[in-house]
């Protein structure tokens, strides 16, 4: 279709930005025997089990819809898990089933800021924030995440951030790009800050399951209940990206303001969808799939670490989440988005350049390890090969 006429849209949509990994991937899909380490998504299938049940659940006549909020059994299951996995008690009454963990940061900007409101984001962090908080007409306070603090808040940087309009501070562990963990100390250092300035905390988790050695996950609602707002999804946890299923916890007054939203925008996350997700809770089929991708993920962690180590100019710590490394390649002397360009033209292997999440990304790259260990060893063959010509 041949458009002539300009079309005029609301102000609002101009501001966003599409995702800088998204504009990548369209353009390394045009080329030929390329590797992509770009794209954050498991590459395994979803357990059958899970599968299965919806399937079935699409027999019984699941394609209605459904309460806004999800069918009750499934909040039902997502409670019993926090009380399964964590010990924290979580009430029906305070999960919203969501269209993945991207509706739930969405409602929760949008429910949560007023225009110029301030929100702390992290830098580097997950490319969506920025664009809900401009969304929200809210603005975003980056907050730098550095390396030789393991990509963790430093709580005086923080406190100096606080201002009265701060309202919101985002925290993502286990971490998309960098990796990294949160440790206990510091997750009650952030939940005592919000309580004492009255901020609330969005804490985005789809990674909880994929630790590695020695890490632990302590879910924000753990330590700050009355100030989180947490969001979750089964997209990473059982390899659900495609099925859209996620969920909110929050405090009850908060769940029903969000609810308004998300029932004029989605309606509701597909009915057997949402059955898939009640079997993907309770059964001990998934988790044990869950189990296997770990360790999986965790042998293609040791190996790119391994390997990464070895070849010149590039510098690596060891993360211990999610399915990322983020190595520093500033002794390149390129900038992050040259040295992506570079390694896309010479070395076919796609990776996403640290400035794609904040300019504190500078000098670093992601590595997506959720592919196989095949593609990854070539992938590091054709790296390699290509620093060693520098
Ligand atoms: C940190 C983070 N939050 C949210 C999302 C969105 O996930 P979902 O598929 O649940 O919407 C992603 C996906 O890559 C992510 O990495």
């Amino acid at each position: 279709m041949k458009e002539k006429r300009k079309y005029f849209m609301a102000h609002r949509i101009g501001v966003i930005q599409r995702s800088k990994i998204r504009e990548l991937f369209e353009r390394a899909s045009k080329m030929e025997n390329v590797i992509s380490l770009g794209i954050g998504e498991p590459d395994f299938d979803t357990p059958n089990n899970i599968k299965e049940a919806a399937k079935r659940a699409l027999d019984e006549g699941w394609t209605h819809y459904t309460p806004n909020a999800g069918i009750p059994e499934l909040r039902e299951a997502i409670a019993e898990y926090y009380k399964k996995f964590y010990g924290i008690d979580v009430e029906v009454d305070n999960v919203l089933v969501t269209a993945g963990a991207y509706e739930a940061t969405y409602l929760a900007f949008e429910t949560m800021l007023e225009q110029g409101d301030e929100v702390i984001i992290p830098d580097p962090a997950f490319v969506c924030y920025v664009e809900d908080a401009k969304l929200a007409e809210a603005k975003p306070i980056r907050l730098p995440l550095r390396e030789e603090n393991d990509f963790k808040p430093d709580i005086d940087e923080l406190l100096e951030r606080i201002t009265k309009r701060t309202r919101m501070i985002v925290i993502n562990y286990p971490n998309n790009p960098t990796g990294a963990v949160l440790d206990k100390e510091t997750a009650k250092a952030i939940a005592d800050v919000a309580e004492d300035y009255n901020i609330y905390i969005l804490s985005d988790e789809p990674y909880e399951h994929f630790l590695y050695d020695d890490a632990k996950h302590y879910p924000m609602i753990k330590f700050a209940p009355d100030n989180t707002i947490l969001a979750n999804s089964f997209s990473k946890t059982f390899a659900m990206t495609g099925w859209r299923l996620g969920f909110v916890i929050a405090p009850t007054q908060i769940i029903r303001e969000m609810i308004k939203l998300h029932a004029y925008i989605i309606g509701n996350v597909a009915s057997f969808v949402q059955v898939a997700g009640i079997e993907a809770l309770r059964s001990k089929e998934s988790w044990k799939a869950v189990e296997e991708m770990r360790k999986e993920y965790n042998e293609r962690r040791k190996l790119v670490l391994q390997r990464l180590r070895k070849m010149p100019y590039i510098k690596v710590r060891e993360p211990k989440g999610a399915f990322y490394v983020f190595p520093n390649i500033s002794e390149t002397e390129m900038s992050s988005e040259e040295f992506s360009e570079w390694l896309l033209e010479k070395a076919k292997v796609v990776v996403i350049p640290g400035t794609a999440f904040g300019e504190n990304g500078e000098g670093y790259v992601r590595i997506s390890y959720a592919t196989s260990r095949e593609k990854l060893i070539e992938a590091m063959d054709r790296i390699e090969k290509a620093l060693e010509e520098i």
